[in-house]
């Protein structure tokens, strides 16, 4: 009988807007570095600032490493912005797109879906975040999920769809108290709604691949109950990613599950 291999899974470190020195930025990296090169069935990727990206990628190994955002035209006049192969030369493997946060500060469905279709070209596998801001007692959060699925993924021609990772992350949830978290049942109730939309979408043999993460507040009193019960293929970690003795502790989690 062939032997069934498990899929890797992913653990994300988003460093958002820290640390504040190139220094700093080092020592939290050979810190997380230290552990994860005894792990061998998980993949981790950290997204800091884009100023750290080239000087990380020296040292990099085996660690990958992503940015934090893209801009969605490929070159040109766009002061202050970054182009998906300026990162592919800095080093990245991946991009986070559509982060709450980004979100938040206006950036819509549609710039979404525009910065992935310029992303996928360049190779660059995507960490599309996903998540409802409130959770209401009718289920328009599920409609509102879906939405903005559907919306981000407008146009992605199927034959890219390998690149994608789905990171589930209520807004609600994210910098909060670690005991708050979501409950494994509650993120694999989730995991299975966004399987399905992706299924709607691209057609369920094609979509079963995809990744999905579940992120806010992830920590490691709440990674083992998640990652066991959620249904899903690991974390996208805020916090705890700049702290290297908790990300270190939550990939071992995922590693064992
Ligand atoms: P948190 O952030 O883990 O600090 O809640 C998660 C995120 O925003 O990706």
């Amino acid at each position: 009988m062939a032997k069934v291999t498990k899929r890797k899974k992913l653990v994300v470190g988003n460093w958002k807007m820290n640390p504040q020195t190139l220094e700093e930025s080092q020592k939290i990296f050979k810190g997380i570095k230290k552990v994860f090169g005894k792990v061998k069935n998980v993949e981790v990727l950290v997204c800091p600032p884009y100023t750290y990206i080239q000087p990380l990628n020296k040292i990099l190994e085996p660690l990958k490493l992503g940015a934090q955002d893209v801009f969605f035209e490929s070159v040109g006049s766009f002061t202050g912005e970054v182009s998906a192969s300026m990162l592919v030369d800095a080093g990245c493997a991946y991009v986070i797109i559509g982060h709450s946060e980004r979100r938040a500060m206006g950036e819509t469905s549609e710039i979404v879906s525009k910065k992935i279709a310029t992303a996928v070209k360049e190779n660059l596998k995507i960490i599309l975040c996903v998540g409802e801001n409130v959770r209401d007692t009718s289920g328009d959060y599920l409609e509102f999920l879906k939405n903005q699925l559907k919306d981000s993924l407008v146009g992605m021609q199927k034959r890219y769809l390998s690149n994608i990772v789905i990171a589930y992350e209520p807004v609600w949830l994210i910098g909060k108290s670690y005991g708050n978290a979501m409950s494994g049942q509650d993120v694999q109730e989730i995991s299975i709604f966004i399987k399905k939309v992706l299924a709607d979408i691209y057609g369920k043999d094609e979509s079963s691949k995809n990744l999905i993460l579940y992120g806010g507040s992830v920590a490691p009193i709440n990674a083992k109950d998640i990652i066991e019960h959620g249904q899903v293929d690991g974390f996208l970690v805020g916090r705890q990613s700049l702290e290297p003795t908790g990300f270190n502790e939550i990939i071992k989690i995922v590693s064992e599950a």
